[in-house]
C-alpha cells in the first residue's frame, strides 16, 4: 500500500484542510505513513501569513529534498498558502516539487494523484478551482472535538494581509450543508464543534437574494442539534460583530461564553492606516456590548506591534488597551511586510530593534493581564470537557473550560467526558484544580 505524511503549518483552518487531504488520499487508497521516510507521498500544507512560517517551511522542504535525493519516485506535494502566493515560482524556486496546490483546490490534489500522478507532468492547481474543502472526506484524530469550515476567503482590505490574496473573496458555505456536517458530527460522538471561516460574521452575506441568513441564525441552528455541547467559532471581525450575534450567543447554551475578537492595535491613528474599520472606541463598545449581555465572557485577540508609521504613543494605545479590556489571552505579533500588501510598501517601515522591544514590552502586558484575568477564577467551579493527560505531569488529567483556558487537574474521568472541576490556582495561561462532580449527561 502506498502512504502519505501530511506537514501542517500555519492555523487552524490549515489544520482542518490538512484533515480533507488526509481524507481524500485515504479514499484514494493510501495509508497514512508515521514519518516522511516512510511515505511516498509528502505533503506540506503551508502558511505564509508571516516570514517566519515560510522560513520554518523552507527547513522542511530541504530534508523532504534530501529524502527525495534517496528515493526519486517520492511525489512531493506543496498545498496551502504559500504555495499559493509563491505558484508562479515555486517549481522554479523548488525543482523537486511535484504538485502544488492551493488553499482552495485541495480537491485537485486527488485529482492529479488519482490520474496517476506518480511519473506524471507537474500539476498546479490555485485560485480559478477554488471548491469547499468542507465537501471532502475527513481524517480526524480528534474523537469529540471538530472544527467545520462555514466560509471560505475573506473580503477585507487589511492593509498587512495576505490572506485575501491567497484564498481569494469570501463564499459562504450553505446553511444547511453546514448543520448536516455538525448533525453528522454530533452522531459520531463528537461534542464541541468550532466553526471557522476567516470572518464568521460576515458568513451568509454572499449566499442572499437566494437565502437571507446572518451568523447568529447559523448558531442557533448549530446549538439545536441533538448531542453538541459546545460551539466555538473563530474568528469574528469586530466591523460586523452585530446584535443578533451577540443574541444568539447570550441565547444559546452551547454556544461558549468566549470571543476571540482580533484587534490589531489599540491606537485608532494606526487602525484606519490598517483599514480595519473601527476606531479604539468602537471596539471598547463592542466589548461593553458583549459583556453586559454575556456577564462571564472571555476576550482574547491578537495584536500586531511594529506596524509602519507606529509611534511609541500608538504603540502606548496597544498596551493600555490590553489593560483596559482585560484580555484573558493574546496572540501578540511583531509586523511582518508580505509582498504585494499594502502595508509592505507603505513608508515608515519600523526598524527591527524597536519591533522587538515593542513585542517584549507588551508579551509583558498580556501576560501580567491574564494571569489576573485567571487569577479571578480560583475559588470557582468550571465546567471542563477533558481532553487527555497533562502535558506536564502524567498523573493530572487536562482540558478546558467553556471560556476556552486550559486546566490540570487531579481527577478521574475520561477523554470527552465534561466535569466539574473546582479552581485552586492559576498562572497567566493555565489554572489548576480538583474535579468536583461529573456534570449529568
Ligand atoms: N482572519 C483572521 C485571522 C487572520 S491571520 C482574523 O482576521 O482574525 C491571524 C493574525 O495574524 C491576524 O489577526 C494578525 O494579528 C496576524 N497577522 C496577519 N498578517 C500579519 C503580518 N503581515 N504581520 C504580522 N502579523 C500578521
Ligand atoms: Fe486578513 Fe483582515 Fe481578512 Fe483577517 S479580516 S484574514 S486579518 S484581511
Ligand atoms: Fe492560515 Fe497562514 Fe493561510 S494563518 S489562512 S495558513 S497564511
Amino acid at each position: 500500500m502506498r502512504r502519505y505524511h501530511v506537514t501542517t503549518f500555519g492555523c487552524q483552518m490549515n489544520a482542518h484542510d490538512s484533515e480533507r487531504i488526509k481524507g481524500m488520499l485515504e479514499e484514494l487508497g493510501l495509508g497514512e505513513a508515521p514519518s516522511q521516510e516512510d511515505a511516498d507521498v509528502l505533503v506540506f500544507n503551508t502558511c505564509t501569513i508571516r516570514e517566519k512560517p515560510d522560513q520554518k517551511f523552507a527547513a522542511h522542504l530541504a530534508q523532504a529534498a534530501a529524502v527525495k535525493r534517496r528515493s526519486p519516485d517520492k511525489v512531493i506535494a506543496v498545498g496551502g498558502c504559500y504555495a499559493e502566493a509563491q505558484r508562479g515560482r515555486l517549481f522554479e524556486l523548488y525543482p523537486y516539487v511535484d504538485v502544488a496546490f492551493g488553499p482552495g483546490s485541495i480537491p485537485h490534489l486527488g485529482e492529479w494523484l488519482g490520474a496517476g500522478g506518480f511519473g506524471l507532468d507537474r500539476g498546479s492547481f490555485g485560485l480559478e478551482e477554488r471548491s469547499f474543502a468542507g465537501e471532502l472526506p475527513m481524517h480526524r484524530d480528534r474523537t469529540f472535538q471538530a472544527w467545520v469550515q462555514i466560509s471560505m476567503g475573506c473580503n477585507s482590505k487589511c492593509a498587512y494581509c495576505i490572506v485575501p490574496a491567497v484564498r481569494g473573496r469570501e463564499v459562504s458555505r450553505r446553511p444547511g450543508d453546514v448543520v448536516a456536517e455538525v448533525t453528522r458530527l454530533a452522531v459520531e460522538g463528537v461534542r464541541e464543534v468550532t466553526l471557522l471561516g476567516q470572518n464568521v460574521n460576515s458568513w451568509g452575506r454572499d449566499l442572499a437574494p437566494e437565502i437571507h441568513t446572518e451568523f447568529g441564525e447559523l448558531l442557533r441552528a448549530c446549538d439545536a442539534v441533538d448531542g453538541i455541547e459546545r460551539i466555538r467559532f473563530t474568528s469574528p471581525h469586530p466591523k460586523d460583530f452585530r446584535r443578533p450575534v451577540i443574541e444568539a450567543m447570550a441565547d444559546c447554551e452551547t454556544v461558549c461564553e468566549h470571543a476571540h475578537l482580533p484587534l490589531q492595535s489599540g491606537s485608532s491613528r494606526i487602525l484606519k492606516t490598517m483599514r480595519r474599520t473601527y476606531t479604539r472606541e468602537r471596539y471598547f463598545r463592542l466589548v461593553d456590548e458583549l459583556r453586559s449581555a454575556i456577564p462571564d465572557l472571555a476576550l482574547s485577540t491578537d495584536l500586531i506591534v511594529g506596524f509602519p508609521g507606529e509611534t511609541e504613543d500608538d504603540f502606548y494605545d496597544t498596551m493600555a488597551a490590553v489593560e483596559e479590556v482585560g484580555f484573558d489571552s493574546a496572540f501578540t505579533f511583531v509586523y511582518s511586510p508580505r509582498a504585494g500588501t499594502e502595508a509592505a510598501a507603505m513608508q515608515e517601515q519600523i526598524p527591527d530593534d524597536v519591533k522587538r522591544d515593542r513585542i517584549e514590552r507588551l508579551v509583558d502586558v498580556v501576560q501580567r493581564t491574564a494571569a489576573r484575568r485567571n487569577a479571578e477564577r480560583v475559588g470557582r467551579v468550571e465546567e471542563v470537557l477533558v481532553e487527555a493527560p497533562s502535558r506536564t505531569d502524567q498523573t493530572l488529567l487536562r482540558g478546558r473550560t467553556r471560556r476556552n483556558t486550559t486546566v490540570n487537574f487531579s481527577g478521574e474521568a475520561a477523554p470527552g467526558e465534561l466535569v466539574d472541576v473546582l479552581i485552586d490556582g492559576a498562572t497567566s495561561m493555565t489554572l489548576r484544580g480538583a474535579q468536583a462532580a461529573r456534570v449529568a449527561a
